[in-house]
C-alpha cells in the first residue's frame, strides 16, 4: 500500500536515489538534500513501506504565492496516479488554503500539470542560473 506524508522528519538519504532519476536533480548530495528539507515550507512524500517513491515540495509566503518544486515519482511507480495524488495533497494542504497563486516550471510535463488545472498561457518566467554564469 502506498502512503503519503507531510512530515520532513525522514532520512534525507532516502531522497537521493529518487533525485538520481531526473536530469535536473541528478548529483544532489545527502548534505544538500538535508539543508533543502530544513528550509522547505512543505514537503509531501509517498512511500511504499520504507521506500520513498514520490516527492514534491513547496516554497511559500502562505498567503499570496507558492512555488512547487522537485515533483518526482520513482520510474517503477509512474502511471499509477501517485504524481496526481502528490500534487492534490499539495494544492489542498490546509497550511496553504489562503494561497491565491501556485507557480511551477516544467520543460516537458505540461500535459501532466494541465490535468491538474495548471495553465501555460502566462509565460512570464525567467531564470538566473549560477551554473550557467
Ligand atoms: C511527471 C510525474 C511526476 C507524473 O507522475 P505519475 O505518478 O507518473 O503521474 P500519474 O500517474 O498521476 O498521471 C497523471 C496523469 O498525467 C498523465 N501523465 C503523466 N506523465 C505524463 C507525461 N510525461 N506526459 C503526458 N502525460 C503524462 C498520465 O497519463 C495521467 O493522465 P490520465 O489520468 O488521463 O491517464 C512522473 O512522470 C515523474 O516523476 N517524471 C520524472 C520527473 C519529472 O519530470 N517531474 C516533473 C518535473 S516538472
Amino acid at each position: 500500500m502506498i502512503t503519503f506524508s507531510d512530515s520532513k522528519e525522514f532520512n534525507p538519504s532516502c531522497l537521493v536515489p529518487l533525485f538520481e532519476q531526473a536530469d535536473w536533480s541528478r548529483g544532489r548530495t545527502v548534505e544538500q538534500t538535508r539543508d533543502m528539507l530544513l528550509h522547505t515550507d512543505l514537503a509531501i512524500s509517498a512511500w511504499d513501506q520504507s521506500r520513498l517513491i514520490g516527492f514534491g515540495r513547496v516554497l511559500t509566503d502562505y498567503v499570496f504565492r507558492a512555488s512547487i518544486w522537485d515533483v518526482i515519482v520513482d520510474r517503477d511507480y509512474q502511471g499509477q496516479d501517485i504524481g496526481t495524488q502528490l500534487m492534490n495533497r499539495i494544492l489542498s494542504h490546509p497550511s496553504l488554503h489562503q494561497v491565491e497563486l501556485f507557480w511551477l516550471c516544467t520543460r516537458n510535463r505540461q500535459a501532466f500539470y494541465k490535468t491538474l488545472g495548471f495553465s501555460d498561457k502566462e509565460q512570464t518566467g525567467m531564470v538566473w542560473s549560477r551554473k550557467r554564469i
